[in-house]
């Protein structure tokens, strides 16, 4: 009970740290971000204008944009700290550190069982296709992958995915299968009735109670206000704000001035 204790006292909750990040696209800085830790809570928002460098913050924690300088780096919660960018693709999903895509990857060549039991090698191999060959591998994924499928409404996986919606809810089910420990959502809800919404919404919550922290970029505020612990307002490339979602929105200023009026 004692060492049950002290266990749970050790392994703190993941974060990642973001040190003096700096990115350009044709010499215009769209990150500059001097010292952010994301994960002090379980679920954070991450909201600002278009063009702020959501978006980007999010692709140079996993790397897929590279940073012109600085670090990034995974604190698992066990006192350790990994360096992120120095790792290949694979290995971050190893570690739990995942994000789903804003821009919606492109299904159409995979069914969505084939497209998911490809996700699920993600974090496996240098070669996930190697996957469709490891029939042990299937039946390990099976039930779980029909569970997230029946869940969101999918009642034939042997299809294509077909509307924007569907990409949108196979790529968040791509990301649960990959179980996640650090959760970076880029508009997980953009296009989604209100219904799906909610679902997402209550998986995040799941996630989120199960020890993962969770980093949601969102546009509608709805979301924002109803699901964060915490949100972050981003422009022009920094962080310029961040507090509880009623302190965010009663900052009528900055939220205003950056998303419009009607907003808060
Ligand atoms: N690969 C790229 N090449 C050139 N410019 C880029 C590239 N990626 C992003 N940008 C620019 O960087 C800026 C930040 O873009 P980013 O996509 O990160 O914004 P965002 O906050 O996610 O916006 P949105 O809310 O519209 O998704 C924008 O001005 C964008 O045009
Ligand atoms: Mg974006």
């Amino acid at each position: 009970m004692v060492a049950d204790v002290a266990a749970s006292v050790a392994v703190a909750r993941p974060r990642i740290r973001i040190q003096g990040a700096v990115k350009s696209f044709s010499g215009r800085v769209v990150v500059d971000v001097e010292n952010l830790v994301l994960g002090d809570r379980p679920i954070e928002g991450l909201i600002g204008p278009n063009g702020a460098g959501k978006t980007t913050l999010m692709r140079m924690v996993m790397h897929s944009t590279s940073l012109d300088r600085g670090t990034i780096s995974f604190l698992p919660g066990d006192g350790s700290e990994v360096a992120l960018s120095t790792l290949p693709a694979h290995r971050l999903a190893g570690l739990g550190v995942v994000k789903s895509n804003q821009v919606i990857m492109d299904f159409a060549e995979l069914t969505v069982w084939d497209s998911l039991l490809l996700a699920v090698a993600e974090s496996r191999y240098e070669q996930p296709h190697r996957i469709f060959s490891e029939g042990i591998v299937f039946e390990q994924h099976e039930a779980e992958i029909r569970q997230h499928l029946d869940y969101f409404g999918f009642t034939d996986p042997t299809l294509f995915a077909m509307s924007a919606g569907e990409k949108k809810l196979l790529d968040i089910v791509r990301c649960l299968l990959l179980k996640p420990r650090f959760l970076l959502l880029d508009e997980p809800t953009a296009g989604l009735p209100a219904d799906l919404t909610e679902k997402v919404m209550a998986v995040i919550r799941d996630l989120a109670a199960g020890g993962t922290s969770v980093v949601v970029v969102e546009h509608d505020l709805n979301v924002i206000w109803n699901l964060c612990d915490e949100v972050l307002f981003m422009a022009e490339g920094s962080v310029i704000l961040r507090g509880a979602p009623a302190t965010i929105r009663e900052n009528r200023t900055v939220v205003e001035k950056y998303l419009g009026e009607g907003h808060v």
